[in-house]
């Protein structure tokens, strides 16, 4: 009853006014907000990669009430393009860049690394958003504030430091002056969450991480449109056990208040993400060349 409330206020907006502009549509999320957003047919604005025509930009050009503008996060001048006439934009977009050994002295200016998709990309956002005046971020990032947990380490060795970068843009967002809202879910998968097992915490504090279904947060995006407690808040959005949480959003976000912790400080935090990775490779490299000089020597000895 609430949710299709919410869905005519966000369509009567939308619909008659502005449109809502979606970076990184054509992601596994991108695809259920997208979905989500033309249920209503509400006008909505994407951003394309130029080198880019895949299957579902195409099928995205079938429905009248999506515009596409051709651009990168990288290229302020197509955000700008992209938030004219907006007055919300949903940042879904996320690097999938893999770690390379190079990384060690440089990026070599590589646009798909976390440092301009995560960060930089989020700046040319609030750039761009205080040209157009865009009133809202909703932005979707990842629990990046305790650098030295093993899902951090792992996800920063794999994923060229993609924690480190994605709370970097966090904290852009939060100084920025502009409405935001942070939404850091769990592990995203397609499956349908079962009943009574939703969790919401604000102020971005931790939940044990579960699943979570592209589902819901694609739900939790479109509630954060227009619900008024998550104006400028940080979410995380998980599931607990059955009987533990809850089957919508709804009674969850009636709890939940404005940031008012102070976060921990953005350059410190970057500086211990890169430190407890170089320190857990160095470990695994030590470890690495012990047993390789064992099995050496060995191989000496029986030869
Ligand atoms: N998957 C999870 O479990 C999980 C958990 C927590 C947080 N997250 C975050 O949630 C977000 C969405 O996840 P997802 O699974 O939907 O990711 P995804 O499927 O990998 O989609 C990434 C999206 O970002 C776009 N993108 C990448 N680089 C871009 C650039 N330079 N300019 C514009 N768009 C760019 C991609 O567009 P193209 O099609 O053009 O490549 C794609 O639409 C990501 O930010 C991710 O980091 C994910």
């Amino acid at each position: 009853m609430l949710y299709n409330f919410i869905l005519i206020l966000i369509f009567i907006n939308y619909t008659y006014g502005y449109s809502i502009a979606v970076i990184g549509s054509t992601g596994n999320l991108g695809k259920y907000v997208i979905s989500e957003l033309c249920k209503n047919n509400m006008k909505i604005k994407i951003l394309n990669r130029h080198n880019n025509s895949s299957n579902i930009i195409n099928n995205y050009k079938r429905f009248k009430n999506i515009e596409i503008i051709n651009g990168n996060i990288n290229d302020l001048n197509s955000i700008v393009k992209l938030l004219t006439n907006t007055d919300t934009c949903i940042s879904l977009q996320g690097s999938n860049r893999k770690s390379k050994l190079f990384d060690i002295i440089r990026y070599n200016n590589d646009l798909s690394h976390p440092i301009y998709v995560n960060y930089i990309g989020i700046r040319n956002i609030i750039e761009a958003a205080k040209i157009t005046n865009t009133k809202h971020i909703i932005r979707i990032t990842g629990n990046g504030e305790n650098p030295w947990s093993l899902t951090s380490i792992i996800i920063n060795l794999l994923g060229s430091m993609s924690k480190a970068w994605n709370y970097a843009g966090e904290c852009e967002l939060r100084e920025s002056n502009i409405t935001y809202t942070i939404i850091r879910p769990g592990i995203m998968h397609h499956d349908i969450d079962l009943d009574f097992s939703l969790i919401l915490r604000d102020n971005g504090n931790n939940i044990p991480i579960k699943k979570i279904s592209y589902y819901n947060i694609a739900k939790l995006c479109i509630y954060s449109i227009t619900h008024p407690n998550v104006k400028n808040t940080t979410l995380t959005a998980m599931t607990t056990d059955v009987g533990l949480g809850k089957s919508s959003w709804l009674p969850l976000l009636r709890n939940v208040n404005k940031d008012n912790k102070n976060f921990p400080n953005k350059i410190i935090t970057i500086l211990n993400h890169y430190i407890s990775v170089y320190f857990i490779s160095f470990i695994l490299l030590s470890i690495f060349i012990i047993i390789l000089n064992n099995i050496i020597n060995y191989i000496k000895y029986i030869i």
